[in-house]
């Protein structure tokens, strides 16, 4: 709200100066705005900035700005006043030693640039998989993966995923809740959204997920542009609206150049926003840790602690392969196994609340394994704490922690597999060789805001994480 009378108001200051400086030295305009003058001072000192709550910080910085524009209007309008004005602005979000934002023109690690779309290269993709469902031994291939992507709009799907611009107040990013150097979860039992309101959920990891049609802990989503459309609208998540979202970046004149260059169309629209979004997320890719070079037949990648942990896991007594299945280690399905959410309640129902089944009541969608050592704490409340306390779920026996009075349909896979101790160990041990972030993106330390670049949110003091969770 405070934002945009202040960013029109910036806009009117830089395409004035550029329309007066191409009637004085006839430069082309086109190139301009990205551009900031080499000469003019960086008076813009956002991003260095501790993130401090949005009614102190930056609400002063937006009075200042404006209060800046203001006074510059009222002097004499000549190109150097405008440019001085201008420049700073038009730098927004960058030090002077950074050059202007512009999107990568080549396809991420792992992608083969195909006629202008990113296309993964992968070894999976030489092996086959039944109905092309990406379910099976250590040899399956992958389900279809969303691709196709320019470089330009990967990239610009970048800088949006990082940038708090997307939310009501421009405090809360998607990274606040994915971030990377937690796997793309946040590390909570629930997630934290603007405002500080704790949700009901945990925040998933995002590796890998341009692979999965069935999205959300109760599968209620089957596209990344659809799915995000919850976040950004929800006033628990991001708070904002499809109006606004568009009035802010259409009114940022970086934003402006980089939609233009990424989809060559103006002014921005909503489907560019979810299309350039959806490149980043597809573009994560994890599917080189030690276990997958010992699928692919090179046996010394693995230890035999894992190998043997591996074989737990894909036994017929454990049976976690039959729905963790490789190489996602996701058969996307929804299964019951009856976590309670707090001891003896169960509180969200699940896939129930959406379809109305009973029997599907406290059914959450098969979650991936894969970089599973830095999503803690887990399923989908957060309720264990390590992937020890996971793994020893399954050997608790059939529906322990189904509250007395409440009638669910435990999956038929999960059973009393009376797994030992060192078995457990060993799964844990296991799970741990699926890890790899070699194609980790690269974190942008500035974006096209200006606003500080979030990753994690805190919770309202004297609110609960939820039980189990760190
Ligand atoms: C306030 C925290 C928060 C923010 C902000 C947020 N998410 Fe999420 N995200 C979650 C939670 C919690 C879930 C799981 C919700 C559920 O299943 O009900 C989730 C689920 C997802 C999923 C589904 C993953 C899967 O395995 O099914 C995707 C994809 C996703 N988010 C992408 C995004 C994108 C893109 C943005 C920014 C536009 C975003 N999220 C912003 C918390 C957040
Ligand atoms: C019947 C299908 C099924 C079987 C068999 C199964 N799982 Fe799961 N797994 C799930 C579902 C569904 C969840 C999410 C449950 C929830 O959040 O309430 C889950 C969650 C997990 C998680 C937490 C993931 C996260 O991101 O929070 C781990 C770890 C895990 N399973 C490991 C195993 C292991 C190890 C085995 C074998 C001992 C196994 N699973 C067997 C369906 C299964």
């Amino acid at each position: 709200m405070i934002m945009r009378p202040d960013i029109h108001l910036r806009q009117a200051a830089i395409s004035l100066a550029y329309a007066l400086l191409n009637l004085t030295t006839g430069t082309r305009a086109t190139s301009s705005p990205l551009t900031p003058t080499p000469s003019a001072p960086t008076r813009y000192t956002g991003p260095s900035e501790p993130h401090r709550s949005l009614s102190t910080t930056a609400h002063n910085r937006y009075q200042r700005r404006r209060q800046r524009a203001a006074s510059g209007r009222r002097r004499l309008l000549t190109p150097w006043v405008l440019l001085s004005l201008a420049a700073p602005l038009i730098a927004h979000g960058e030090t002077s030693a950074t050059p202007a934002f512009q999107l990568g023109d080549i396809c991420p690690a792992s992608f083969e640039n195909q006629d202008g779309g990113c296309v993964l290269r992968n070894r999976y993709r030489e092996y086959r998989s039944l109905r092309d469902a990406g379910v099976g031994g250590l040899k399956t291939g992958l389900p279809p993966l969303r691709e196709g992507f320019t470089p330009q709009q990967i990239d610009l799907g970048r800088y949006l995923f990082f940038d708090p611009i997307l939310s009501a107040d421009g405090s809360v990013s998607c990274a606040s809740c994915h971030d990377p150097a937690k796997g793309f979860a946040d590390g909570r039992g629930q997630a934290v959204g603007i405002h500080r309101q704790v949700l009901p959920r945990s925040a998933p990891s995002l590796w890998n997920v341009g692979f999965l049609s069935t999205l959300l802990w109760d599968g209620s989503k089957s596209s990344l542009e659809e799915q995000m459309q919850g976040p950004l609208y929800s006033p628990f998540e991001m708070g904002n609206t499809p109006t606004q979202l568009l009035t802010t970046l259409n009114a940022n004149p970086v934003y402006r150049a980089l939609f233009e260059q990424a989809f060559s169309r103006s002014p921005i629209a909503l489907d560019q926003i979810y299309t350039a979004i959806t490149a980043f997320e597809s573009s994560l890719i994890s599917l080189n840790s030690r276990y997958d070079l010992y699928a692919h037949g090179y046996h010394e990648a693995l230890t035999d602690a894992e190998i043997a942990g591996l074989n737990v896991f894909r036994s017929f007594v454990a049976r976690c392969a039959e729905c963790h299945t490789p190489p996602l280690f996701t058969n996307q399905q929804l299964a019951v196994l009856g976590v309670a959410d707090a001891p003896g309640e169960l509180i969200d129902t699940g896939a129930e609340a959406i379809t109305g089944d009973a029997s599907q009541r406290g059914a959450f969608r098969v979650p991936s394994l894969r970089n599973i050592v830095r999503t803690a704490p887990y399923m989908h409340r957060g309720q264990k704490p390590t992937l020890e306390d996971a793994a020893r779920f399954y050997t608790g026996g059939r529906g322990h922690e189904v509250p007395e009075g409440e009638s669910v349909m435990i999956h038929w896979h999960i059973w009393e597999p009376r797994l030992t101790d060192a078995e457990i160990t060993s799964l844990t041990t296991f799970m741990g060789a699926l890890t790899d972030e070699a194609f980790m993106p690269e974190i942008p330390k500035v974006v096209p805001s200006g606003l500080p670049v979030t990753q994690g949110q805190k919770p309202m003091a004297g609110n609960s994480d939820g039980f189990g969770a760190q």
